[in-house]
């Protein structure tokens, strides 16, 4: 089974098993993205929209959400909510962004960045689309051991893990991000990192 296969099948009950306080986590995820009102967001891997409400809160009816995912039942679901007509839903792959270049203040990767089978290429395509000194944040609000625990059960994700602070940093320094910082606690991960200006 392809991964976006794997999504596409978990659509319907994306969300229903997450841990009861996820809303304050997603909370957290936004707040340490820095968001300000009108900022235009990369939202990576939207699924079904979770963090979607947070970036709106920051953002603002001024603010643009692009929300991209692989998977078309993700998608669907995510569409069925009624977010505001300044979200906008795209079928699209991190590896191939369409989008121009310098066009987001910030990429928003949540709970996806293990998925990316070449993650330099992720990175470089996300340096791509950001504005100079705008902001790349990788997060799992669960934690990365729980996160490796949880994809260690399905085969089509069994290798996607989350990688160490120590492996999110060099990977991150070696492609000349800075500003950068990773918070890698049991039960909350988050990696940020600024393109230069
Ligand atoms: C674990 S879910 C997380 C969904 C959402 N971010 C959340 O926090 O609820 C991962 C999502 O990333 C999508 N995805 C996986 N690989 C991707 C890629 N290369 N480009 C874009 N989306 C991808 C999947 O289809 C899935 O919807």
């Amino acid at each position: 089974m392809s991964k976006r296969q794997f999504f596409d099948h978990l659509a319907a009950r994306w969300g229903q098993d997450e841990c009861p306080d996820i809303r304050e986590r997603l909370a957290w995820v936004a707040e340490l993205s820095r968001l300000k009102a009108g900022q235009y967001v990369l939202d990576v891997g939207t699924g079904t929209g979770a963090l979607i409400p947070h970036i709106l809160q920051a953002v603002g009816e001024r603010g643009i959400v692009v929300a991209i995912d692989i998977s078309c039942e993700m998608l669907r679901q995510a569409v069925r909510k009624g977010f505001p007509p300044n979200v906008h839903f795209v079928l699209g792959d991190m590896h191939r962004l369409g989008a121009c270049a310098a066009a987001f203040d910030r990429v928003l990767c949540n709970a996806v960045f293990p998925h990316f089978d070449d993650k330099e290429l992720a990175l470089r395509e996300a340096w791509r689309v950001l504005r100079p000194s705008g902001l790349l944040v990788i997060s799992h609000p669960i934690g990365r051991e729980a996160v490796n625990r949880l994809h260690a059960q399905h085969t089509a994700v069994a290798e996607d893990t989350v990688p160490t602070a120590e492996k999110m940093y060099y990977l991150l320094t070696h492609l000349n991000w800075t500003d950068i910082h990773v918070i890698d606690e049991p039960g909350f991960y988050l990696a940020r990192a600024r393109k230069p200006g």
